[in-house]
């Protein structure tokens, strides 16, 4: 669930502290200072020609909500978006137990003041921010931040979403599928998107000013941009094989049974209601449990030393019992939960397995390959391990990029646009996916990227464990953490000075 970043921390080290790197580790992301324009409509005409939005799930309502600030007409294309409440089958991760970190649900906020009204209506929770995290049984770190947040269902967080989406009198939606892209005889511009709609017709839709490739994690976009001979050559890809198996248990509690459910009344007010991690790198990496509406629980486990996850009530007592690597046992009220859920909870089981993790780096292209008017927000960029919780808020992060760049363009998307996009982006990408990927070479099963081994990140991976320590000890650290968890400030607000110290001189909790 957290991120344990930074590798910068050694380059700090190098430079040394001071005053002023004081100020530069506090000093907002550009994210943050982004955020107020963030949901504002241009001032002036609007971008004339459609912006066409291909995938309608979390990145395409987010990037097509911020492309109606700006563009004529905004198309989403998508075939499952026409329908609020259906379920999505097209999603891998739609049973997934999901958190939504704060900048998601801050930034989503400015998208559409009545947010917390429609997740709240769709049968989310309002929760405090706090997601209860264990380490070796130890904690949980501190959440001192007492934000309100939302917590809520994949399901119902998209419903939720898809319902803002169609009420929108500025987005149109197309049921159908994306084909491909035509572009200009000159290869600068894409002028035409070709769509199947679900009827088995043809459609093209023609006078593109912006196509945004939202399709997730099966990457069509990088595929339409080679059928359409542009060099988006394959080295652009970078991957590693997380070998990552995630299981959520969805329950059904009514209230006669959740009166039965020994959980003290103040974690069913929090995000999470309890969450571990076991040290290094036994063979069960997580067990969470979650409320996620009035009738609504969710039991997580994930597994990253290629073992099988359970399948049945009876192989998830086994796998609670089995759980490795604890410096203090998993309280027996959590436990106690889990069997009442499995037992009269109608446990319905969802078993993903996450092979193969990528990241499209669209910046490292030569300045001019790519089409002008062609960006990729989301999973079409990059996933990532989620046990951080990081995708919808990576989405997010694409979009505020997107909308200011939207608000600095004069009448029509210039020739450098894509380019100008794809590199402002890749800060805040790159450290994610350093973060993420470095952390998960200590799994058993995790297979690195080309060029790395994995010793690679061992550092990082210490200090990680310093920072953990230190957040148990002291307000200061444990607000940081917080704030980087949450994308709220960059990792260097962990090397101010005062914090540094603190982690430097703490002794690690874990091995
Ligand atoms: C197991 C798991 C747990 C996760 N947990 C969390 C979490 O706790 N918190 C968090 O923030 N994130 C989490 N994530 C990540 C998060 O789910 C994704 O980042 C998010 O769904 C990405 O949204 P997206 O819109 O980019 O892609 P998706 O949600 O995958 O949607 C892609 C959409 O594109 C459409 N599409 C595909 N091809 C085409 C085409 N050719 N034409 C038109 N439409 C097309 C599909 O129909 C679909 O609607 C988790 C992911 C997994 C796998
Ligand atoms: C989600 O769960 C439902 C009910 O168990 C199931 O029918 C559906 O296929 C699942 N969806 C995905 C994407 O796995
Ligand atoms: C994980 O890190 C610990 C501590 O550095 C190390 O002892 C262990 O071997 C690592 N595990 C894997 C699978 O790399």
């Amino acid at each position: 669930m957290p991120a344990l970043p930074f590798p910068a921390i050694g380059l700090a080290l190098a430079i040394g502290v001071g005053a002023a790197w004081h100020a530069f580790c506090k000093r907002p992301p550009f994210w943050i200072t982004q955020l107020d324009a963030f949901g504002m409509a241009r001032v002036g005409k609007k971008i004339p020609g459609t912006a066409v939005v291909c995938g309608g799930s979390a990145a395409g309502i987010i990037t097509a909500r911020v492309c109606a600030d700006h563009f004529e007409r905004v198309v989403v294309v998508d075939p499952e978006v026409a329908d609020a409440d259906k379920r999505k089958t097209r999603v891998l991760q739609y049973n997934a137990s999901h958190i939504f970190l704060t900048i998601f649900v801050n930034a989503a906020r400015r998208l559409w003041p009545d947010f917390n009204a429609e997740v709240l209506g769709a049968g989310g929770k309002d929760v405090v921010s706090d997601f209860q995290i264990h380490y070796a049984g130890l904690g949980p770190v501190p959440s001192p931040r007492r934000d309100k947040t939302l917590m809520a269902s994949r399901r119902t967080m998209q419903t939720a979403l898809n319902r803002l989406l169609l009420r929108d009198s500025r987005i149109s939606v197309v049921s159908g599928t994306v084909r491909g892209l035509i572009s200009s005889e000159d290869k600068r511009t894409v002028v035409s998107v070709d769509v199947r709609k679900l009827d088995g017709t043809q459609l093209s839709l023609n006078d593109v000013a912006l196509v945004v490739d939202c399709t997730g994690r099966t990457h069509a976009g990088f595929k339409w941009l080679q059928s359409a001979g542009y060099a988006v050559t394959d080295d652009i890809r970078a991957t590693y094989e997380g070998n990552l198996r995630y299981l959520t248990i969805t329950c059904t509690v009514p209230p006669a049974l959740a009166a039965r459910l020994p959980i003290p009344s103040q974690n069913l007010e929090t995000s999470v209601i309890y969450a571990c991690v076991p040290e290094d790198d036994t063979a069960a990496q997580l067990v969470a449990m979650f409320k996620t509406g009035p009738e609504e629980f969710l039991i997580g486990f994930t597994d990253t030393a290629g073992v099988e996850l359970p399948r049945t009530p009876e192989e998830a007592m086994l796998f609670i019992a089995g759980f490795r690597g604890l410096r203090r046992p998993i309280p027996t009220w959590v436990i106690e939960t889990i069997g009442i859920l499995c037992e009269d909870g109608q446990p319905s089981f969802d078993n993903i397995a996450l092979t193969t993790l990528s990241y499209l780096q669209y910046h490292k292209l030569p300045r001019g390959t790519l089409p002008a008017n062609f960006v990729a927000v989301g999973d079409s960029v990059m996933t990532l391990n989620p046990i951080h919780g990081q995708g919808f808020s990576k989405s997010m992060l694409n979009a505020i990029v997107l909308n200011t760049l939207l608000h600095e363009v004069p009448a029509t998307v210039p020739a450098n646009f894509a380019d100008n996009y794809f590199r402002r982006s890749a800060g805040p990408q790159n450290s994610l996916w350093d973060s993420t990927r470095l952390n998960d070479y200590n799994n058993t099963a995790c297979q690195p990227m080309k060029g790395e081994t994995k010793q690679t990140g061992a550092v990082m991976r210490w200090l990680s464990m310093k920072v953990l320590s230190a957040a148990m000890k002291y307000d200061d650290v444990a607000v940081a953490l917080w704030d980087v968890r949450h994308l709220l400030v960059d990792e260097r607000a962990l090397l101010a000075p005062t914090i540094l110290a603190k982690i430097l001189w703490t002794r690690s909790l874990f091995a």
